[in-house]
């Protein structure tokens, strides 16, 4: 089976600070994946690299076995890999509806055409409906996005990622900022659209009870470097991973 995602040996550094330091690993189709690590382990600079917002200084991202370092995120968006931000990329003063509908137009490049075919803009209201169904907002539909809890946005983010129909979906700390409820029902969400969209994930979190809850492989980076990866239960048992990071995070 080939795998949805290969990184090689990735290497990236701002001035003189190594952030991203001979990273390499492989997601496989069906994946739901976590990465985990300290703050400024350097977890967004990877994202980064692998969606095209920042070029590695030397190794390769593969998706789907196609070698796309380098590219322009909009691009890596159209081959099927969506993310939803560690601070949200909503348009704010659009309605809840209209963000999604906008990603949904995007991903047949219908958004920019000042005459859309009726019936694509029909498609894409509907498409843009079932996710809000999916994801719990559709009650919120004609509200504008500023108006959402903290939450909802962070929700309307991962909307707006489904919108553009990945194969490949990449979330950075989906739950941050949330209560404990919403982080439950957050874990809950991600697992059915994992399921329901037919996805290969990954997912940067904090949230320990988020990560051990619902990833099949956990991976550590720390200092910039791939300290560690293998199962929930590996992870939880590791010294290396507990002194560098658990050991802080479970008191
Ligand atoms: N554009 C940039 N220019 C210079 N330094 C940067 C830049 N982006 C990130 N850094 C630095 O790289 C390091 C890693 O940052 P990064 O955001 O990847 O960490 P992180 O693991 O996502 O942390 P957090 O858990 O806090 O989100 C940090 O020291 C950060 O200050
Ligand atoms: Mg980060």
């Amino acid at each position: 089976m080939q795998p949805v995602l290969e990184l090689k040996n990735l290497n990236k550094a701002f001035g003189g600070l190594r952030v991203t330091n001979d990273v390499g690993f492989t997601v496989m189709p069906g994946d739901i994946t976590a990465i985990i690590g300290p703050n400024g382990a350097g977890k967004t600079t990877l994202f980064n690299q692998i969606t095209g917002h920042l070029v590695p200084d030397s190794g390769c991202v593969l998706f789907r076995g196609e070698d796309i370092t380098g590219m322009a995120p909009q691009s890596i968006v159209a081959k099927g890999m969506g993310r939803a931000f560690q601070v949200t990329s909503i348009f704010p003063e659009e309605t809840v509806l209209e963000n999604v509908r906008m990603a949904c137009l995007a991903r047949r490049n219908e958004a920019r055409r000042p005459f859309r075919n009726v019936s694509t803009f029909k498609q894409a209201t509907d498409d843009a409906y079932a996710i809000l169904e999916s994801i719990g907002l559709a009650q919120y539909a004609e509200r504008a996005a500023y108006e959402l809890a903290h939450g909802d946005q962070k929700l309307l983010d991962i909307g707006i990622a489904l919108g553009l129909q990945p194969t490949l979906l990449l979330l950075d700390e989906p739950t941050s900022g949330m209560s404990p409820d919403e982080r439950q029902l957050t874990r809950d969400l991600i697992v059915r659209l994992w399921k329901e969209f037919n996805l290969t994930m990954v997912f940067i979190e904090h949230d320990m009870d988020t990560v051990f809850g619902i990833a099949q492989i956990v991976r550590v980076l720390h200092l910039g470097h791939l300290l560690a990866e293998g199962t929930p239960d590996e992870i939880r048992n590791n010294p290396e991973v507990i002194t560098a990071y658990l050991g802080e995070e479970v008191q």
